[in-house]
């Protein structure tokens, strides 16, 4: 019911001829895979040229970030418009890295949110909690804070185009995987807060992706869970070879 997605987050990594490179690598390893839905994102100012490379493939090209208004003074932003017309088709919202530096809050995930949906831009919402939250048992009340806000006002139609990364922060580039119970808990957690959140089937058929320390060795066991409908993936989607075999974990 859900067809699986996975994504690499180059964050800001790599020139231009790295980015083109690995576009051009990623383009000839990761042909005959309809089932399953890729997209990469590289920094923005690269889109334009890895969409021209992916152009035709199977590979969707997205935005890290985005903000929530159309134009305007809002210095060293990008807006929605601005990212399609280079060649976005996705985007990420309120990864954790935004949070912590840059001042993302669930509100304006929110803002970033609705902007995107109305833009026909594809999001992948990232939520998770960091390692004193879990430590301290709060993991399923800061997620639920998280994907309470992000949603807030997210219709029921818009709600079809929404991906869930539910990426926990102590296991971002740490080389610490959350173990597939773990995850597991709380992708079952989110998936019972949509389906009270919306009527009908779409809990079911959000996708709801795992990310943090993903691997080609780890993405066997983490896929096993039933609730895990793909990875957002990191310092692995980096490397054409690693992040190959990750797509094609199934062979
Ligand atoms: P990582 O990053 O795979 O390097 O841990 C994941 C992410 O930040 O999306």
């Amino acid at each position: 019911m859900r067809r699986e997605f996975i994504a690499g987050n180059w964050k800001m990594n790599l020139d231009r001829g790295g980015a083109v490179m690995l576009a051009e690598r990623l383009r000839e390893s990761l042909t005959n895979l309809d089932d399953i839905e890729i997209a990469v994102f590289p920094p923005a100012v690269y889109i334009q040229d890895v969409g021209r490379v992916l152009a035709g493939s199977n590979i969707g090209v997205g935005a890290q970030n985005l903000h929530w208004e159309n134009e305007g003074a809002f210095t060293g932003e990008l807006s929605a418009g601005m990212l399609k017309e280079v060649g976005a088709d996705y985007v990420i919202i309120g990864h954790s890295e935004r949070r912590q530096y840059f001042g993302e809050t669930d509100d304006t995930v929110n803002k970033k949110l609705k902007k995107a949906l109305e833009s026909g831009l594809k999001p992948i919402v990232c939520v998770g909690e960091r390692l004193e939250e879990r430590e301290s048992g709060r993991t399923i009340e800061v997620v639920d804070r998280q994907v309470r806000a992000a949603l807030h006002s997210i219709t029921l139609e818009e709600m079809a185009e929404v991906t869930i990364a539910y990426e926990p922060v102590w296991a971002i580039g740490t080389g610490r995987t959350a173990t597939p119970q773990q995850a597991g808990e709380v992708h079952s957690f989110i998936r019972k807060l949509i389906s009270e959140l919306y009527e009908g089937d779409i809990a079911q058929r959000t996708r709801i992706q795992y990310g943090g320390s993903v691997k080609a060795k780890n993405i066997k066991e983490l896929m096993a869970v039933e609730e895990i409908d793909g990875a957002l993936v990191g310092g692995a989607s980096l490397s054409a070879d690693e992040f190959t075999k990750i797509v094609r974990y199934r062979e």
